[in-house]
């Protein structure tokens, strides 16, 4: 097992990263607890593989669980089931000092995150994530919260869990698609800020999708250990921590036209975004001209969508592209905010974009499909 510490303050943090860890989730968040009782929130389809599991770990210390089962699927990230959330601890009388935990991928982890931080004002939560992007982004760094009919993430709270622990042997479960959706954040971390770890990944990308363990714990870990040295230098986004966002720009545009459907899985869009992000950076002279083709290759190579081409289905125009771009939340007095890069590793925040050059990279884009 490896351990990534969160340096935060009185609110720091480990994640624990390893093979097993749902095992002996007892023993890891017995230290936690004041009394020897957990409430579990989970969807089925994790239920169905896991829970019991998670049951017996906890058991083995002598701690009981109650659990509560929602739907799968991001719709569960919603008022509704807010609400059935914080009504269903309250009923079970779940206190300030208790532990609740989080046990699913990104649209659990941020729904109970965010129950937890408004439930008397703020209780303990443990995030157990079971997706690849829950292990390496969603569990990490405290942003919780739900979607409503105007987007996505817009009411939420700020809420670092006590404790994160990814077992990566609930990767093994996941659908080949999912997974490499998840990859999209990890190799989104390569883009951003470490070209040598994206050296690592072109080199072993495709032996981790396929399952080597070894390789899946360190691209995890060291996707985590990125996550929280931006996390503690800018814990509320006041600043470097949009670089976390690197792809999200073009990537929640493609989302939100594809009606965040099937079609399109939010990792498959990050990793689309990036490329996109790299070839605007290119046309403005940032970058070498062969890096998008580089980032491409590795999404190919990994058998991943690269490209608007990629994606089933008609998509909409320039314009309507560029129109959905405005609706995501890094727009700042009316200007969108981009993240672009100098090179492959070296990524920055910046509202000083031609938009004739993004209209020129989409119409370029849409022109193959
Ligand atoms: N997923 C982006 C962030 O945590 O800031």
């Amino acid at each position: 097992m490896t351990t990534v510490h969160v340096p935060l303050d009185t609110r720091a943090y480990d994640v624990r990263i390893g093979a097993g860890l749902i095992d002996r989730a007892g023993a890891e968040i017995a230290p936690f607890l004041t009394r020897p009782k957990v409430w579990i929130v989970t969807e089925d389809t994790v239920a169905g593989l896991h829970l019991n599991r998670l049951k017996s770990g906890l058991a083995a210390d002598g701690i009981s669980s109650e659990a509560l089962i929602l739907p799968p699927g991001e719709s569960t990230k919603s008022w509704p089931y807010l609400m059935q959330v914080v009504e269903w601890l309250l009923d079970e009388k779940v206190e300030r000092k208790d532990v609740v935990i989080a046990f699913g991928g990104g649209v659990i982890g941020d729904l109970v995150g965010f129950a937890a931080a408004i439930l008397r004002r703020g209780v303990r939560f443990v995030q157990i994530p079971t997706s690849l992007l829950a292990q390496v982004d969603s569990s990490v760094g405290g942003k919780t919260g739900i979607n409503t009919s105007h987007g996505k993430n817009l009411v939420g709270a700020f809420h670092q869990p006590s404790l994160v622990l990814a077992d990566i042997t609930v990767l093994e479960t996941l659908k080949p698609r999912d997974f490499l959706a998840g990859y999209g954040e990890v190799v989104k971390y390569g883009g951003l800020g470490d070209a040598s770890f994206f050296e690592w990944l072109e080199e072993n990308g495709p032996a981790l999708a396929a399952g080597d363990a070894i390789l899946r714990k360190e691209a995890v870990r060291h996707s985590v250990q990125m996550k929280a040295d931006i996390v503690v230098r800018d814990e509320t986004e006041q600043g470097d921590r949009a670089l976390l966002n690197l792809g999200h720009t073009f990537g929640h545009a493609l989302e939100a036209a594809t009606g965040y459907s099937a079609r399109l899985l939010h990792g498959e869009g990050v990793a689309i975004g990036c490329a996109l992000a790299f070839e605007t950076s290119a046309r403005m002279g940032l970058i070498s001209q062969e890096s998008p083709s580089r980032w491409r290759a590795h999404l190919a190579a990994m058998g991943m969508k690269k490209d608007l081409s990629d994606i089933d289905g008609s998509l909409p125009d320039v314009d309507g592209l560029i129109a959905l771009m405005g609706q995501d939340k890094k727009v700042q007095d009316g200007k969108l905010r981009f993240i672009l890069a100098r090179s492959i590793g070296d990524a920055f925040v910046t509202s000083d974009v031609d938009m004739t050059v993004v209209q020129s990279v989409l119409k370029d884009a849409l022109a193959k499909c």
